[in-house]
């Protein structure tokens, strides 16, 4: 490929084009590459990626940070546009020090120790102070399936995997349409407009989600649905049982039925 992406990929000898990631990058990056950003990559390593953000997001701030030790002169990376910090990806404290200076981020890529807790951490401690339509980006979801590294190759559904956490997220898509009256909004309701799985890799969108349900208001169906039948063919008494009555009964013991086989089941 000859885009300015791969091209840099191919100078710094970055694994992000053969691994297929360069590709994905360049559709999210390409019209807001020369927009002044704040990027923050977990896991700095060689710099080679570090030194790929720097060149093509030229009016960006770069900010890298490593478990490791980096030497940045060593690995050429003493450049205006880019700053590295040492510290954990799960770090509280840290991240709060690299928070109080740069204030929000733009661009956030998770290319850290990919085990599935940190992950998470990472993702629940960084996702706050991500912009409005700020891209959240999870290299190697692989490892999710591989006890190796502590992902779970023998439940794919409900294991405590990274993987299934970005999964779960998608409800968050769609939280307005759940019919369940009890339901309670989580901190990521209204928050996302976009989870994108593709090979390997996890990229989450952020921006306000308040679209409306069509079916729904304030999470409930039987409302809705009795005042529409009632507009066009009247009938009352009829819709009142049918919807008020003994559809909100029906839901309630759903509603029961369902929290008793998640306790059962150990489910949240
Ligand atoms: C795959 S390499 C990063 C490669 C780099 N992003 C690139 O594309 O050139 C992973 C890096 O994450 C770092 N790392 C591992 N665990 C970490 C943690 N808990 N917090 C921060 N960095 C971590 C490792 O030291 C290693 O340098």
């Amino acid at each position: 490929m000859n885009d300015e992406l791969s091209i840099l990929c191919k100078k710094y000898n970055c694994d992000k084009l053969m691994h297929g990631y360069a590709e994905i990058y360049k559709s999210y990056f390409d019209k807001i590459k020369n927009d002044k950003l704040n990027i923050l990559e977990i896991g700095v390593a060689n710099g080679t990626s570090i030194k790929v953000w720097s060149d093509y997001f030229k009016n960006s701030n770069i900010i890298g940070v490593d478990i490791k030790k980096i030497d940045i002169v060593e690995k050429k990376l003493n450049r205006k546009n880019i700053k590295i910090f040492q510290g954990s990806q799960t770090d509280k404290n840290f991240l709060l020090k690299i928070i109080e200076e740069y204030k929000s981020f733009d661009i956030i890529i998770d290319d850290g120790s990919h085990y599935p807790k940190d992950v998470i951490k990472s993702f629940e401690l960084l996702f706050p102070i991500l912009n409005i339509k700020g891209l959240y980006f999870v290299e190697d979801m692989q490892t999710s399936y591989n006890h190796y590294y502590h992902g779970n190759a023998f439940d794919l559904k409900y294991a405590n995997t990274h993987m299934n956490y970005f999964k779960h997220l998608t409800d968050s898509l769609n939280y307005k349409e759940v019919a369940n009256p009890f339901y309670k909004k989580n901190k990521y309701d209204g928050k996302i407009i976009n989870v994108s799985f593709f090979h390997n890799m996890v990229v989450v969108k952020k921006d306000l989600n308040d679209k409306e349900s069509n079916l729904l208001t304030n999470n409930a169906f039987e409302k809705n649905r009795y005042n529409e039948r009632i507009l066009k063919k009247g009938q009352k008494l009829r819709y009142f049982l049918k919807y008020l009555v003994f559809g909100r009964t029906y839901t309630f013991i759903l509603y029961i039925f369902n929290t008793i086989k998640k306790i059962i089941l150990l489910r949240r």
